[in-house]
């Protein structure tokens, strides 16, 4: 099932990821696709925060993986950016299997390397377009979907 969100503001796309972060659990898996600049810090620290986890979300670039304690719903994040992850082995050297038995994982660059961590996962794909407007476009799982389309 896919639905398409418009995000005129970065605002917009913090409250879609607060949306998406409260429905999440333990196991599941969120891959985060679309160009430099596209949004998808902007969507995790939404969906941290959904989560209620602790800490800050940023851009995990230099780190590879950072791991945020759990708030009150006890379900930590580990959030990924898998822009210099060259390929499989290097993924499965980060054991994110392990992590995602007891974390939310969402993963930025993920897409075609990270969907054989989980048996499904919400795939969100973030553009841009010329009017500056970001669009979302959510395929996955009805129950890790937004409520509501547009
Ligand atoms: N509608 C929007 N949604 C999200 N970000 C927006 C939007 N409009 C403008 N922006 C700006 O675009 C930038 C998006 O940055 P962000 O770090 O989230 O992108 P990214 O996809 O994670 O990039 P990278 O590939 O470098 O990790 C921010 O500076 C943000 O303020
Ligand atoms: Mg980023």
């Amino acid at each position: 099932m896919t639905v398409t969100v418009e995000l005129p503001c970065p605002a917009d796309t913090e409250e879609l990821g607060r949306v998406l972060g409260t429905r999440l659990l333990a196991g599941d898996l969120v891959v985060l696709a679309g160009p430099l600049g596209a949004g998808k810090t902007v969507l995790a620290r939404g969906i941290g925060d959904g989560l209620g986890v602790r800490g800050p979300v940023t851009s995990p670039t230099f780190v590879i993986a950072r791991e945020h304690a759990p708030g009150p719903r006890g379900v930590p994040l580990l959030h990924v950016d898998a822009y210099r992850i060259g390929g499989l082995d290097e993924l499965d050297d980060l054991d994110l299997d392990t992590d995602l038995l007891d974390a939310a994982v969402v993963v930025e660059w993920g897409q075609g390397l990270a969907e054989r961590l989980a048996e499904e996962h919400l795939l969100v794909r973030l553009t841009r377009r010329d009017d500056d407007v970001r669009l979302a476009e959510l395929t996955g799982p009805p129950r890790l979907l937004p409520p509501r389309g547009p």
